[in-house]
Order: structure tokens, then C-alpha cells, then sequence
């Protein structure tokens, strides 16, 4: 076995347990660990610290690609041994501690974040714990379900320990395109052209000899908990796939699209899973996370390719994908999240990005990661980095939440995470706001007539009749404009009590 999964002999001495490469993170350091959005995280390394943290309460600052899986980020929270994380979540309990200000969290654009640490604004890495599906001849890392950062991770850090998991498929191996932006001020174009592009290697090419410690460990993929599409999602699906038809009609989308980006979450999996009775083919996707929807549209025979810096899938579909993943070699890139994300190519490529927002408001300003303005749902994730640079940048979200209670289109958003000035289209069950090359004002009536619920819509009218009265460019009423907010925290709904 360790002659297949490690092929470099002289590392075969540094293979330990789980808890004896753990006593190499201290109290203080920085940690780089693998995993995004749930796969390809170190598990047994981690679960192996945590139990160490419980025993002898330390502190690290933590840096991932993005969520970790095995519910990891909620018990380390719980075992207190998070200072600092960065840069995404979705955990419920670390959610908890990072709104009480006992988690210093840093959230920020996906693709941002090893710039960061390469411009030594962030401290260098002392130890990167990377998953790994083997070790090849010359000591390369071969990483399991995400990219992510690992490979700048690993790069960056002073010590690298390797979690070589032998659950996980050996077909990963070739499915990686490992690629490093060049040092500035000589940096070159980035030369992803198209989405099956590969400008890299199959491994991370780390000298071995800072490899400390290889741990051997034996893990499923962790599932990702997905609500299959309801009602209101295949409406938004329905008035997605009549504007893409529109719009291939009018000439401004060739018949099989763009290359379609699909933000994280039950909604977005959802509407991209209404392509499959789409009269659109041979798509492709230059996306973050490859969730369900993308495995549905390859087996459909509706998608061509697919690259992404990270495989995330419920129970259900991990089970068909996973044993299977040689079937899918030739159809799929995983590469670091820099580059899945990366402004250059998101540009370049003219993608379709379809992400999920908490809120927006009658200009089409986004918020999509802080509930009632204040308190941190996940981050803001790769949804920056997409929203800003695609040639279509579309935002989805059903017109209300908790049964009512809750306008999810509201006259002033609690926080901003996407510009109005970023934002094309918003869709909801209601219908679909093209917000194209029209002004605030324009905007506002656009959104109010097909986004608003029916609950909401007059009282929204309203609003906007009075903000207009005052005067401005973009109308408020500054007195009114969280009103909607207020009053839901006071009396438990937006809904005005008549
Ligand atoms: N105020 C308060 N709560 C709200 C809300 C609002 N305006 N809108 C939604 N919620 C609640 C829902 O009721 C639901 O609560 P529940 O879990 O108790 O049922 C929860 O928030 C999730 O909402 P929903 O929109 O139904 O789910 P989702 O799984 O599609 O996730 C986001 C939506 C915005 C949280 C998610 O897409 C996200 O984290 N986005 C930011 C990162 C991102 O876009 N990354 C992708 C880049 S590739």
C-alpha cells in the first residue's frame, strides 16, 4: 500500500498517528488545513487536534480554502481553538462564536486570500496539514476532493503535514491543474482560454523534504446536506431559462450560453438543476464548487465540462459520483481557488454567474452574508469575485423567508456585500429583473413589479412613492429605510401590523 500511495521511499519514515503530528502545532501558530465547502479536509489530523485542544486548551489562527466537512469547524469552535479564521464558513456553532466576538473572523473574496499571504500581509503558514490521495515519485502532493488553497498553503509553510487518505478515489489523481500566478512585477497573463484549460500539474510540487509528518487516515467524503428543488426554486429556474432564451433569440448568448458559475447552496444547486429540461446544450461550467447539479447535467448529457476547485455533494450523489469518478476524468478540472475564481478569467471567459443573495433592495444592492445587517450567516465566498467580473452577473433568492415573516426585497439592504452597479439581473419565484442599462429609478420600478412578494409589494410601492418625493438620484426616505429591519427585530415579522 505505502509503496502505491507514497512513491517517494524516503518519506515512509515520517508516516505517524494522527495525535502524534498533531503535538506539532502549538499554542499561536498558523494553520493552513485542505478543504473547501466541505471536501478534501484533513479530518484525522484535525479531529486528532481538537481532542489535543480539549486536553490542553491552545489557540491557532485558522486559514482554510473555505468551510471544512465532518462538522470540524463547529467542534473546534466548541474546543475554543480558534483565535483567527479565515476566509469562509457555514458551521452553525462556529456561526455562533464568531457572532459573540469570541471567533475573530476574517471574511473575505475567495480568490484574494493566498495573494495576501504571498504579499506577507498575512503570517506565513507554520505548518499546512493538506489531504492528500498520494505522494508521487518526486514527493509531490496529490490532493483528494479541493484544491482550494492547499497547494499555496503547503507552498507558503514552514512544515507540511500530509493526510493521505485511502478512502478517497484514486482517480483524483490527473484531475488536478495545479497552477501558480507568477511573482509581481513580472507577472503574465493567467492563460486559462477556455474552461477546460490546463496550465498546470497534477500535484502540488512541494520540496519533500518539508514534509514533517505523513499521517494515514481513512475517511469518507463528507456528504454537504442539499434541499431537493421545490416550488418556488423551479420558478426561478422557469424565468432563468425563458431569459436565457430570450436572450440566445436576440443574439446576445450563443445556443449552449457561457460558462455557467453556481453559487454554494440548496437554491442555486436548485436552479441550475432546472437546465436539465433546458433547451440548451453542450454547456460548460467555470465555477468554485462543484455541487449536485453539475454530476445531474453531466449524466443528463447537457453539460460538456466542468471545471470548479472543489467537489461538494450530498450522501446521494457523492455515492454514484465518488465510485464512479473515473467515468467523469475526461470532463472535469479541479484547480486552486485563485484561479477558479480569478477576476482575469471570469472576465476573459464572459461567464454566467448565478449566486444567492439573504436580501436585496428596490436598486438591486446585495446582501449575502449578514442577517438583520449584523450577524455572519457564511461569507461572502467566491460571490465577490464572480459577481464583480462576469458578463452576466445574476443574483437568485425566493421573495420571502420564514413563512412571511421576512421581505427578502427590502427598500434599503442591512449591508452591502454587491453593489447595485455589479448586479445585472435578480430573480425571484415572483419573476425576473432585467436591470440592464437602466437608472436607479427605472430599477426600482422594475423590481418592485416582477421580484416583490404580493405581501410586500404595495407597502415597497409605497416606500418608493414617498423616497421619491424627498428627491435624489437613488430615492430614500433615511428615516424609513431599515424600518423593515427594526421592525422585524421588535415584533418578530416585516409585516406592518394594520
Ligand atoms: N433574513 C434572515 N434570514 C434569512 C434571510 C433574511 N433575509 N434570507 C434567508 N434567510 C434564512 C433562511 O430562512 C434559511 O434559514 P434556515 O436555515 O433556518 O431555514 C437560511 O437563511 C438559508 O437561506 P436560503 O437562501 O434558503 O438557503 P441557501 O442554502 O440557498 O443559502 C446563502 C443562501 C445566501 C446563505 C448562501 O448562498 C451563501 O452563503 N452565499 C454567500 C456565499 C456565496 O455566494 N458563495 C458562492 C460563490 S461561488
Amino acid at each position: 500500500m505505502h509503496a502505491a500511495r507514497i512513491r517517494l521511499a524516503s518519506l515512509h519514515d515520517k508516516i505517524m498517528s494522527a495525535p502524534q503530528a498533531a503535538l506539532l502545532i502549538k499554542d499561536g501558530m498558523t494553520i493552513g488545513i485542505s478543504g473547501f465547502g466541505g471536501a478534501g479536509d484533513a479530518t484525522a489530523v484535525s479531529l486528532a487536534l481538537i481532542e489535543q485542544a480539549r486536553r490542553d486548551p491552545l489557540k491557532i489562527n485558522l486559514i482554510t480554502g473555505a468551510s471544512l466537512g465532518h462538522g470540524l469547524d463547529g467542534l473546534m469552535a466548541e474546543a475554543g481553538l480558534l483565535a483567527r479564521r479565515m476566509p469562509f464558513q457555514g458551521d452553525p456553532v462556529l456561526r455562533k462564536a464568531i457572532n459573540e466576538g469570541k471567533v475573530m473572523f476574517i471574511d473575505q473574496h475567495l480568490s484574494e486570500v493566498v495573494e495576501q499571504l504571498r504579499g506577507g500581509y498575512l503570517p506565513t503558514p507554520d505548518i499546512a496539514v493538506i489531504e492528500a490521495v498520494c505522494i508521487t515519485e518526486q514527493g509531490h502532493i496529490v490532493p483528494t476532493s479541493s484544491v482550494g488553497n492547499s497547494a499555496s498553503l503547503a507552498l507558503a509553510a514552514k512544515q507540511v503535514i500530509v493526510e493521505l487518505n485511502l478512502a478517497s478515489s484514486p482517480h483524483f489523481e490527473g484531475l488536478h491543474d495545479i497552477y501558480q500566478p507568477q511573482n509581481r512585477p513580472h507577472r503574465g497573463a493567467i492563460p486559462v482560454l477556455q474552461s477546460n484549460s490546463r496550465i498546470g500539474s497534477h500535484a502540488i510540487e512541494i520540496d519533500p523534504s518539508r514534509i514533517a509528518a505523513i499521517v494515514i487516515s481513512n475517511t469518507a467524503e463528507a456528504a454537504v446536506p442539499m434541499l431537493p428543488p421545490d416550488n418556488d426554486t423551479q420558478a426561478i429556474a422557469n424565468h432563468l431559462v425563458r431569459f436565457f432564451e430570450n436572450e440566445v433569440e436576440m443574439g446576445r448568448l450563443p445556443r449552449n450560453l457561457a460558462p455557467l458559475q453556481v453559487g454554494v447552496g440548496s437554491i442555486a444547486n436548485a436552479v441550475m438543476c432546472g437546465l436539465i429540461d433546458a433547451p440548451f446544450n453542450d454547456l460548460v461550467q467555470y465555477s468554485e464548487v462543484l455541487q449536485d447539479s453539475t454530476f445531474d447535467l453531466l449524466d443528463a448529457g447537457k453539460l460538456k465540462f466542468a471545471s470548479g476547485c472543489s467537489i461538494t455533494l450530498s450522501s446521494a450523489c457523492g455515492e454514484r459520483v465518488f465510485k464512479n469518478l473515473g467515468q467523469y476524468a475526461e470532463r472535469l478540472v479541479l484547480r486552486p481557488q485563485e484561479i477558479s475564481n480569478h477576476p482575469e478569467v471570469i472576465r476573459r471567459l464572459g461567464i454566467i454567474a448565478i449566486n444567492t443573495a439573504l436580501e436585496f433592495d428596490l436598486y438591486g444592492n446585495v446582501n449575502s452574508t449578514h442577517v438583520g445587517g449584523t450577524h455572519m450567516m457564511n461569507g461572502i465566498g467566491g460571490s465577490g469575485d464572480f459577481a464583480r467580473n462576469a458578463h452576466l452577473s445574476i443574483f437568485v433568492t425566493k421573495s420571502i423567508a420564514k413563512d412571511g415573516k421576512i421581505s427578502r426585497v427590502v427598500p434599503m439592504v442591512s449591508h452591502v456585500d454587491h453593489t447595485e452597479h455589479d448586479i445585472d439581473i435578480l430573480v425571484t419565484e415572483q419573476g425576473l429583473a432585467d436591470l440592464r442599462g437602466l437608472a436607479p429609478r427605472e430599477r426600482a420600478r422594475i423590481i418592485i413589479d416582477h421580484c416583490v412578494h404580493p405581501d410586500y409589494q404595495e407597502a415597497l410601492n409605497d416606500y418608493f412613492t414617498a423616497a421619491c418625493r424627498l428627491g435624489g438620484h437613488t430615492p430614500h426616505d433615511l428615516n424609513q429605510a431599515l424600518s423593515w429591519h427594526i421592525r422585524l427585530n421588535e415584533t418578530g415579522s416585516m409585516q406592518a401590523v394594520r
